[in-house]
């Protein structure tokens, strides 16, 4: 290089070039690349200046130096300034575009749960898993032997008209009662036995309190020496889990063809506590299931000896519970999957 004066003359010029170009830079990768033209160590317009050094004559060294020097701290400084100016501009745009109205209403978000004859069985489920027992889940379509002749209900019997069936085919039907499921596992278990057995039924049967399909909940305790007095005991820990410490059962007298004796089950009414309302039609109790000593032509129906063994059963109808324990009065209302209704009876 050439004399000091030419160098003051390109310093000039490249201060020019900054002032002037950092002016248009919108953001700070522009700053980031404009930048790079001066400061690039390789190619950048004030590293060669300093690389230029080498053909300064010795006597102006030091003052070449300082220009230079000086030059780069200026443009350092400038390019800082510029990009923290820029960098204040990008964040106020972006919060402005962030922006959240907190005062906004919140958006409504639906969450699902389990349909509450679902969540029903699956209490009973918890309560009767506590006393040891274990769940088997049946078929719904059945042949008449299991839901029926096994069962002690001949085709003759009188009985058969209790439950009016829907049948696919002669011998084959849609199941009337979980109790069929009984039958399939004394088949293939020698007791004790200790079972539930959940699952839908079919009846052709339609009015207020009736489906055509509902859901029941069987249970079948098979061991030496099984009385009432288990089933009683059972019975009542289910309603006092269920309805509350102080409710109590009563068992009366019944019919089924495959217990003897049989008997139906009332809970004292959890509504008035047994004074008498509209829910227990002035009664105080309220009648939840079917159950009874299994018949001993039933055992004998699957090879378990009645001398030896005998066994308590139950048959829970689980939207009745359900409606009980909401207070609902049609069936319906818990099939008909209205969101409005379903809703309010969730737990
Ligand atoms: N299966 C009977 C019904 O559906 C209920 C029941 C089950 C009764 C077990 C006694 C024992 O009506």
């Amino acid at each position: 290089m050439q004399d000091l004066r030419e160098l003051q003359e390109r310093i000039a010029l490249i201060k020019d070039e900054i002032t002037g170009g950092i002016e248009s830079l919108a953001n700070s990768k522009a700053v980031y690349d404009f930048k790079k033209n001066f400061l690039d160590p390789k190619a950048g317009k004030i590293s060669e200046l300093m690389k230029s050094m080498k053909d300064i004559p010795a006597e102006s060294k030091a003052e070449f130096g300082k220009s230079v020097n000086e030059l780069k701290n200026w443009a350092l400084g400038r390019f800082e300034e510029i990009d923290e100016q820029l960098k204040a501009k990008e964040a106020k745009l972006r919060y402005e575009s962030e922006k959240i109205d907190v005062t906004m209403p919140a958006k409504h978000i639906m969450t699902g749960y389990l349909h509450p004859v679902t969540q029903v069985k699956n209490q009973l489920i918890d309560i009767f898993a506590s006393m040891g027992f274990s769940v088997y889940e049946g078929t719904e379509t059945e042949t008449d032997y299991y839901n029926f002749t096994a069962l002690n209900t001949p085709n003759d019997h009188p009985a058969r008209d209790m439950q009016d069936t829907f049948y696919l085919s002669p011998g084959f039907l849609l199941r009337t009662q979980t109790s069929a499921g009984q039958i399939h596992v004394m088949e293939h278990q020698q007791p004790p036995i200790k079972i539930l057995s959940p699952g839908k039924v079919f009846r052709a049967d339609d009015d207020a309190t009736h489906s055509p399909m509902f859901t029941q909940m069987e249970g079948l305790v098979v061991d030496k020496g099984i009385t009432l007095c288990d089933l009683k005991g059972m019975l009542e820990v289910l309603c006092k889990r269920m309805f509350g410490e102080n409710a109590t059962t009563r068992l009366r007298p019944s019919y089924f063809p495959f217990t003897e004796p049989s008997v139906e089950v009332d809970v004292s009414c959890f509504e008035c506590g047994g004074k008498g309302c509209r829910l227990c039609k002035g009664t105080g109790w309220i009648e939840i299931l079917g159950a009874g000593i299994v018949n001993r032509k039933v055992l004998e129906n699957c090879n378990i000896d009645p001398d030896v063994y005998s066994g308590l059963a139950f048959g829970i109808g689980v939207e009745r519970l359900t409606m009980l324990k909401y207070g609902i009065n049609n069936i319906k209302m818990l099939y008909e999957s209205d969101l409005r209704v379903l809703e309010q009876i969730n737990d």
